[in-house]
């Protein structure tokens, strides 16, 4: 741990569900967070769309930044907290612009990481600073950390797992309630869990962005979206559900990264997942990762996958790691040590999911 005693100053750009939970535990968690980091984190300064509108948290000690491009030349801060979302526009040309001048990054955007972060690491490594991103990968569920840190020692064979909190709620409500499809979507969005456009959570794309994370962390490897086979929910019935069940399954949207001898593959996908299974169980909107390794064999995880305070839980991870002096590479090696992929058809890997 660092023994720089100054405060850890951050600028929070976006407060939608995730950037005011932030603010929130910052303001709710302040002792318990300064006891960790051994200096206080100080909330310098936030901005958003909409100045006036109430999102039940306080406000008012925070300067409001003239623009994000301020924000991220803004001296006074150590660390930008990028909750805006989106691959392309104003959150790609704000982190960008808060590396170039100095500043590490703290990101829940998988879409910009999955599209951008290789290059975005690039600039980082030049700049020294850090991007953090626990919060982009299944809510509050640590695996970030997992495998960058616990199984480092570790040749990874898979990653695999539920990554999408609004699909996973969707199917258990659906074959819950009997509600339908657009109803139980409904509710997600209420909940918080949704996407500002739900079809990247309904048609597996925000899943994917995950996937190609975690594949590429897991394997040392170069994320590489565009060749990520997916499928996503909507097309799935209240009646397949039902069917599935009969025949003693339920259906999950399910992630799978793999590696054999040099051989990738990383796919999305709804699968029949065995009910009393450990995958089975993970209903509503928690998550679960599984991670295969050489060493440590089988590693499961699950936690909630969406939500205000959950996600939050894991960008204040991030936001302690580096008031410590904790930093490490994005994909766990520098840039230049990531191996260029070759990613193969899933659908020749033989799993135990239909
Ligand atoms: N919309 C995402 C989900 C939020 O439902 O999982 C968390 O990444």
């Amino acid at each position: 741990m660092s023994d720089n005693k100054n405060p850890f100053r951050i600028g929070v750009a976006g407060l939608g569900t995730v950037g005011a939970g932030v603010v929130k535990v910052i303001q709710t968690n302040a002792d318990v967070i300064k006891a960790r980091c051994g200096r206080e984190v100080q909330i310098v300064s936030v901005i958003a769309s909409n100045k006036t509108k109430d999102r039940g948290v306080d406000l008012s000690n925070y300067q409001w930044a003239d623009s994000l491009q301020a924000m991220a030349q803004d001296e006074n801060i150590d660390a930008v907290v990028e909750m805006i979302g989106g691959s392309e526009g104003q959150a790609k040309d704000f982190v960008f612009e808060a590396i170039k001048n100095g500043k590490h990054v703290i990101t829940a955007n998988k879409a910009l990481l999955a599209h951008h972060g290789f290059e975005m690491e690039e600039l980082a490594e030049k700049n020294n600073v850090t991007v953090a991103y626990e919060a982009a990968i299944a809510g509050a569920i640590p695996i970030v950390k997992v495998i960058r840190e616990s199984l480092a020692g570790n040749n990874i064979d898979s990653v695999y797992g539920i990554l999408n909190g609004t699909c996973n709620y969707i199917l258990s409500e659906m074959r819950k309630t009997g509600k339908d499809f657009a109803d139980v979507l409904q509710e997600a969005q209420e909940k918080g869990y949704a996407e500002a456009d739900p079809a990247f959570d309904v048609d597996g794309i925000d899943a994917a962005h995950k996937l190609c994370l975690l594949g590429a962390m897991s394997f040392g490897v170069k994320p590489d979206f565009e060749n990520l086979e997916i499928e996503g929910i909507s097309n799935i019935t209240i009646r397949d559900i039902r069917q599935a069940e009969e025949l003693g399954y339920f259906i999950k949207l399910i992630g799978m990264a793999t590696q054999e001898e040099g051989v990738y593959t990383q796919s999305m996908a709804p699968c029949l997942v065995p009910i009393h299974s450990q995958v089975g169980q993970v209903e509503d909107v928690f998550n679960c990762v599984q991670v295969m390794s050489d060493g440590a064999d089988k590693t499961f995880l699950e936690g909630r996958g969406a939500g205000e305070l959950p996600t939050a839980s894991s960008v204040l991870s991030d936001i302690v790691d580096l008031a410590r002096g904790n930093r490490l590479p994005m994909l766990g090696c520098k840039t230049k040590d990531l191996k260029e992929a070759e990613w193969k058809n899933a659908q020749n890997i033989k799993t135990k999911a239909f």
